[in-house]
């Protein structure tokens, strides 16, 4: 819709020129105004002539109808008719504009079609899953790594460079306490054997004897002092903490077709803090605060943001604010993009201001994209206290579910194995991905799986059906194309909005505007489908359009589906 709404501006803007000369209503002031009316029988695309109303010296519904006389008779091959409905002015988008800019479109860039090259000569870098070593992957961090993913998928079509770096929380006193609790009681041959799992049997251990006995907390921030300190023993176990837990994490990246271009973690940033700490005393923005250092945020309405411990020690903002200078540097980025849960904004804020008060005047490069929480059954999930659903479990119950399914309706389906962790995973992430990011949701496994309704089954096998309908076609005639009915020309016009919603989403780093057009192209889709004869429709001209564009649906719905990371299985 982009360049029909820049064409209906253009011609809007000169009609109020005609009719209004001297207003000024400028093509790009209409195309801000420019509504999709909720019911599509009005118009596709309407302008609102409310707010003109001042400037223009008319009531509304005047203007939209002198407007509309000066525009009737134009924009042939764009609008098919323009209409004066109270205050509203309504176009419709024509067929010939449909089949040229839309179908055609697609037939020629193919599933390039929906970048529009915005990004071309930009570098966008994305900090995004970044699990704390030693704790397991669980459902909380199905947000930051699907949503990360998604946005950094977003970019690259749209031409950005990315670089996806998986900011390792291998650094601070959770490292402590998670070397106090096995040097206390660890068995090295049983984390071998059962890995993660047993190291995060170890970290509740530490927080339940710890409520005893408090002066483990010490004991760790000493631990984890040596491991500052290079003491080798400690770096030796923190190593094979970071080992161990990788193993685990990969199974779920692996799952979700993710790697990233950085693994550079907390621990990365060890000696690249001095400098900037060095900078804050010589700015003299570091206060001493009960013995500890800090940066006053007072006048921001913020606490201070806290540089160093009494004791000397880093924090988690000096990391990020020295991983903040190194991605500059290295990458020259154009945007900084951090996605973590909506518990960390704070935190985020603090330091995105400290950045600013150092002089960098790429502070505000830097964005924060929150989430809410995810329960399960309405349960709260924290890691502390053991009450954890990891994500590979998920996916586990979700893929054997599947695989019930198919066994028993498509039990010769070929690489069902693969077919099977497709759907289940996907269904998932199609799951999360449907809410709004800022929303707490409650996850509920079976209605993600169901194969009705707003689901990634319903959408993977809306995917497979034009897969099934191409093949059974053959090759496909590229001859006189014809719109006879309007669940034809319903398709195109959902089509003609992924461009827009690929934007949208970008911007408001919203993967779930993809999420939700995906469904908006199915239901388009399944409509036509069920009420247009496809293969078997008797005039060859009329068989040729409804091939043409079921290959256009699968082919921006296989880009759609893949911007979300989920795979489109070509059978189901
Ligand atoms: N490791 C952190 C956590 O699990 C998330 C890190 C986010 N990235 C950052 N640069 N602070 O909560």
């Amino acid at each position: 819709m982009l360049d029909f709404k820049k064409q209906l501006s253009s011609l809007a803007s000169a009609a109020a020129e005609e009719k209004f000369p001297g207003c000024g209503l400028d093509s790009d002031t209409v195309f801000e105004m420019l509504e999709y009316p909720p019911d599509t029988t009005m118009g596709d695309v309407a302008l609102p002539c409310f707010k003109l109303s001042r400037t223009l010296r008319k009531a509304p519904p005047m203007i939209a109808k002198e407007l509309c006389e000066a525009i009737s008779g134009k924009g042939e091959g764009v609008v098919s008719s323009v209409t004066a409905d109270g205050g509203y002015l309504n176009f419709k988008i024509s067929h010939d504009y449909l089949v040229k800019n839309v179908l055609l479109a697609i037939e020629e860039k193919g599933d390039m079609y929906g970048s529009t090259g915005s990004g071309i000569g930009k570098t966008v870098v994305l900090d995004y899953s970044s699990p704390n070593i030693s704790k397991p992957f669980h459902i909380g961090h199905l947000g930051t790594t699907v949503i990360g993913h998604s946005l950094k998928l977003l970019h690259q079509f749209e031409g950005f460079k990315c670089i996806g770096v998986n900011h390792l929380g291998d650094w601070g006193t959770q490292n402590g306490k998670q070397i106090v609790a096995f040097k206390r009681w660890g068995d090295r041959e049983k984390v071998e054997r059962e890995g993660i799992d047993a190291l995060v049997e170890l970290y509740v251990k530490f927080h339940a004897e710890a409520e005893l006995d408090p002066s483990l907390n010490d004991e760790a921030r000493a631990e984890f002092k040596k491991l500052e300190e290079h003491d080798p023993e400690n770096i030796a176990l923190w190593k094979w903490f970071i080992e161990v837990s990788f193993k685990e994490y990969e199974v779920t990246y692996n799952q979700l077709g993710i790697s990233f271009d950085s693994y550079n973690g907390e621990s990365f940033y060890t000696d690249k803090m001095q400098e900037q700490i060095d900078k804050l005393r010589d700015m003299d923005l570091l206060k001493l605060d009960d013995g500890a250092s800090i940066v006053d945020l007072e006048e921001y309405g913020m606490p201070p943001c806290l540089i160093l411990k009494r004791d000397g020690t880093t924090l988690y903002p000096t990391r990020d604010i020295a991983a903040a200078v190194y991605r500059k540097r290295t990458y020259d980025f154009d945007k900084c993009i951090y996605v973590t849960s909506n518990g960390q904004t704070l935190h985020f804020a603090q330091w995105f201001k400290v950045v600013e008060m150092m002089g960098y005047d790429w502070a505000d490069k830097l964005v924060h994209v929150p989430y809410g929480t995810v329960s399960i059954g309405g349960e709260k999930l924290a890691t502390r206290t053991g009450n954890v659903i990891l994500l590979k479990d998920l996916f586990r119950q979700a893929i054997d579910k599947v695989t019930e399914l198919m066994d028993e309706k498509n039990p010769d389906l070929p690489d069902k194995d693969a077919v099977a962790e497709a759907v289940g995973v996907g269904a998932v992430v199609f799951h999360y991905l449907y809410n709004n990011r800022t929303r707490d949701i409650n996850f509920i496994l079976e209605n993600a799986l169901s194969f009705e309704g707003s689901t990634g089954p319903y959408a993977q096998y809306t995917y497979a059906r034009t897969c099934s309908i191409l093949e059974k076609a053959g090759e496909l005639d590229f001859g006189e194309v014809v719109i006879t009915a309007e669940e034809e020309a319903d398709v195109l016009k959902t089509l003609n909005r992924f461009p827009e919603k690929v934007l949208d989403a970008i911007n408001e780093y919203e993967p779930s505007i993809i999420t939700r057009y995906i469904i908006d192209l199915c239901t388009a889709f399944n409509r036509f489908y069920h009420n247009c004869p496809i293969i078997s429709a008797e005039d060859e001209a009329v068989r040729n359009t409804r091939l043409r564009l079921t290959a256009a649906t699968r082919t921006v719905l296989g880009r759609a589906l893949s911007l979300i990371c989920m795979k489109a299985p070509s059978k189901i």
